[in-house]
């Protein structure tokens, strides 16, 4: 599973658009279902509305219908680099227990985390209800 999330995360690099940054990021989402969804970031000349690869890779899924995901595999740079603070929220929201798995952008090493161990007593839809 790890694997095949890897790959299609460093397949999805790929199409990254990245004028500004140059730095290429891919993602691939596994639902519970079954399905991988994969994403790449999208940069805009307006910087700020840059979106990132797991948000891309997120949204896509969601508007296809998925709701739970069992693990992200996230690919770029040099070594292995973690999802920004704005998408574990935005993941969380879905999938508080997701296995973040961490490539480096060829898909060559990678570790595996949590995400409660990468945003610690986060605010989500729970806290809503009180
Ligand atoms: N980026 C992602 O796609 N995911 C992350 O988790 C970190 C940052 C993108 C945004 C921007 O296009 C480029 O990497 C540099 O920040």
């Amino acid at each position: 599973m790890e694997v095949e999330l890897v790959r299609k995360a460093v397949e999805a690099r790929a199409k990254a658009y990245v004028p500004y940054s140059r730095f290429a990021v891919g993602a691939a989402l596994l639902s519970k279902d079954g399905r991988i969804f994969t994403g790449c970031n999208v940069e805009n000349a307006s910087y700020g509305l840059t979106v990132c690869a797991e948000r891309v890779a997120l949204f896509k899924a969601i508007s296809e219908g998925a709701r739970e995901f069992l693990a992200l595999a996230v690919a770029c740079g040099e070594g292995p680099c973690a999802p920004c603070g704005a998408c574990r929220q935005v993941l969380y929201e879905f999938s508080p227990h997701l296995v973040i798995i961490m490539a480096d952008g060829e898909g060559k090493n990678w570790c595996t985390m949590k995400l409660p161990d990468l945003l610690p007593r986060a605010f989500g839809p729970n806290d809503l209800q009180k």
